[in-house]
């Protein structure tokens, strides 16, 4: 038996490639009308047009830079003068670095910063208000199993993901008899254009996932209103079984597994770009 949903709207950053543009498939198969975040507006369109062709949903494109430092604002503002309002936020968009700190661009840094974390504070706070007053709606954030240590050669994604991870549950907490679920999902490897910036070496982890794999373990999770999901079994095994403490401990640990991303290479590029595990 087909279970009807009302419309609903979900908004998806990094709609453009990988786990974002899977999110949007998956989302618009079921039903939800959608608005889809990225810079490759080309990208977007393509998709959109497919998912309205497909699916007879609404689709809306918004072409932006999360990287901005008023992203949220702008994208708020489209929403606004669209009279769009969102159920389902999944701030999915982001990237990686990997290999020495020291040598690693400090701008891509700081702009990984932006988008990874700052972006995904931004678009929750622009959002939750308009949850709240209809009384809920739905937030997964995409985090990473780098996010569940302190990770040496991936010092700011996993420090940016172990925030996204402690916001998201922080923000859960707090919500979750006000009408909002919050999930952090936090995927181990998986196949997507990421490791195209960070390069193939910082595939460390659990066997490498297809995105459709992990969405769908995202929606099933958010469903049955979990808190975190970690798709796989290996992933779900690494992130559970490190130790919390002594922390100092658990970064030395981090470090001999994470530092064949810079073996071999004792002066890496500027940007060896980063991992995922
Ligand atoms: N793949 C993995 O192994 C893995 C594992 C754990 C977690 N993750 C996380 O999963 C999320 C999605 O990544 P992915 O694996 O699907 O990689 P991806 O295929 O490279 O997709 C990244 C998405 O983020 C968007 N994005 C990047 N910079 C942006 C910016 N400045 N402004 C707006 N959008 C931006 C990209 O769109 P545009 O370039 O068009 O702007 C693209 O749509 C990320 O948060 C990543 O950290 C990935």
């Amino acid at each position: 038996m087909t279970v009807e949903r009302s419309a609903r709207t979900a908004l998806v950053t990094g709609a453009s490639s990988g786990l974002g543009a899977e999110f949007a498939a998956q989302l618009a198969a079921r039903g939800d009308d959608l608005v889809l975040v990225a810079r490759s507006g080309d990208r977007l369109e393509r998709l959109a047009a497919r998912l309205r062709a497909n699916h007879k949903v609404r689709v809306e494109v918004i072409v932006q830079d999360l990287a901005e430092q008023d992203a949220a604002r702008r994208i708020s503002t489209r929403l606004t003068a669209a009279g769009i309002g969102v159920d389902l936020l999944v701030n999915n968009a982001g990237f990686g670095s990997a290999g020495h700190f020291g040598e690693i661009d400090a701008e891509s840094e700081r702009e990984q910063l932006m988008v990874n974390v700052v972006a995904l504070v931004g678009l929750t706070h622009a959002l939750v208000p308009g949850m709240l007053a209809k009384g809920g709606g739905e937030i997964i954030n995409v985090g990473s199993t780098a996010g569940f240590q302190p990770s040496p050669y991936f010092v700011t994604y996993s420090s940016g993901k172990a925030f996204v991870l402690n916001f998201s549950l922080a923000l859960r907490a707090e919500l979750g008899d006000r009408g909002v679920r919050v999930l952090a999902l936090c995927p181990g490897p998986t196949e997507t254009a990421f490791f195209d910036r960070v390069g193939k070496g910082a595939a460390i982890g659990g066997k490498t996932m297809a995105p459709a794999a992990v969405v769908r373990a995202a929606l099933r999770g958010l469903e049955r209103n979990r808190a975190y999901v970690v798709p796989g079994l290996g992933n779900a095994l690494s992130a559970h079984l490190t130790p919390r403490r002594p922390r100092r401990m658990i970064a030395a640990m981090a470090k001999r597994v994470t530092r064949s991303v810079v073996a071999g290479d004792p002066r890496p590029k500027a940007t060896l770009a980063a991992t995922d595990g």
